[in-house]
């Protein structure tokens, strides 16, 4: 069985349906209400799990009822909260979500527990992590404690995939402990300064993340696909055409999936061809842990 450890945040997602986003000072009356299990690293660790995977997650939670929601729900899905700590000074992390009548979203995060995911807590983890070769994390966890994973995974030979969700600048010294990065178009552009707007765009986007030590690279494009790169291959992979009802956590599902394929050691092409397709399901259901297919359904 494929192992893939997942560094990142929970969320307790609230999420409310709108015919459209509301302009700054309106007050809108939207439709149905949802409560979901979220956050980024949550997310790709049960969009993992239900790849077949055996997930390592390490997160934060607050000491409150969302905080056990989110570990009852995660233990649902078979992995162990050993690893999910709980801060009793903040509160569990919040997502406030508007989806409109396109199934796409709008996302305010309040971060609580989140933040205080430290490199002493990834430290006291390190026995935890030893054996495993794919570690994935996201950007909704303080930067140190992501810096640290990317120095522990160089120094480990461990092969590390960084989300840069949501997007900030990163130090210049983690591109070359990056075994992939897999950013969307708007984290493309804010971290290479260069436009993510075009086909003629991406080959450049992607030499420019090289050209600083990651290994490969991966432009994730919403409902365009894809673009790969790395020193010997190159791949534009279509999305596949699906009828939108909610795009939140589309990249969540993408990245998780695309860990385990890897950790298979399934050949790039056919990786991304998975993770395009298990993406592409979780487009067309509610919610973000909720959407996530299982490995079943990709046949
Ligand atoms: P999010 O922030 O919504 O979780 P993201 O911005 O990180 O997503 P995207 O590039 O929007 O990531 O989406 C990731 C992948 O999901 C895409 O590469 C594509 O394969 C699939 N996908 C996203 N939106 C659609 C869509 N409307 N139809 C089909 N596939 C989609
Ligand atoms: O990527 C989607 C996620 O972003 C949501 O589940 C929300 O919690 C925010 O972290």
């Amino acid at each position: 069985m494929a192992h893939v450890v997942v560094v990142g945040s929970s969320n307790t997602d609230l999420v409310v349906k709108t015919e459209r986003f509301p302009k700054p000072g309106e007050t809108l009356v939207g439709g149905d209400f949802f409560l979901f299990q979220g956050g980024k690293g949550a997310n790709q660790a049960v969009a993992a799990a239900r790849m077949g995977a055996k997930v390592t997650f390490i997160s934060k939670v607050g000491k409150d009822l969302f905080g056990k929601q989110i570990q009852e729900g995660l233990e649902k899905e078979g992995i162990s909260t050993r690893l999910v700590l709980e801060d009793p000074e903040k509160a569990t992390g919040i997502a406030l979500i508007t989806v409109n009548k396109q199934g796409e979203n709008t996302i305010v995060v309040a971060p609580g527990a989140n933040a205080s995911l430290s490199p002493s807590d990834i430290q006291a983890a390190l026995p935890s992590l030893h054996n495993h070769a794919f570690i994935l994390c996201q950007l909704e966890i303080p930067i140190d404690t992501i810096t640290f994973l990317a120095s522990y995974a160089q120094e480990e030979n461990k092969n590390l995939i960084l989300n840069p969700a949501p997007a900030q600048k990163l130090p210049e010294s983690i591109y070359d402990q990056l075994f992939l990065i897999t950013p969307n178009e708007t984290e493309a552009s804010l971290l290479t300064g260069m436009p993510c707007d075009s086909e003629a765009d991406y080959p450049k986007i992607a030499q420019w993340f090289r050209d600083k030590g990651v290994r490969q690279v991966l432009l994730t494009l919403g409902e365009k696909g894809t673009y790969f790169q790395n020193s010997t291959q190159e791949y534009r992979i279509p999305a596949q055409n699906v009828t939108a009802v909610d795009t939140t956590a589309a990249g969540d599902v993408f990245n998780g999936s695309l860990a385990v394929a890897l950790a298979e050691g399934i050949p790039w092409k056919e990786a991304i061809a998975l993770a395009t397709k298990a993406a592409s399901i979780s487009v067309t259901r509610m919610g973000a842990q909720a959407s996530a297919p299982y490995r079943n359904e990709l046949v």
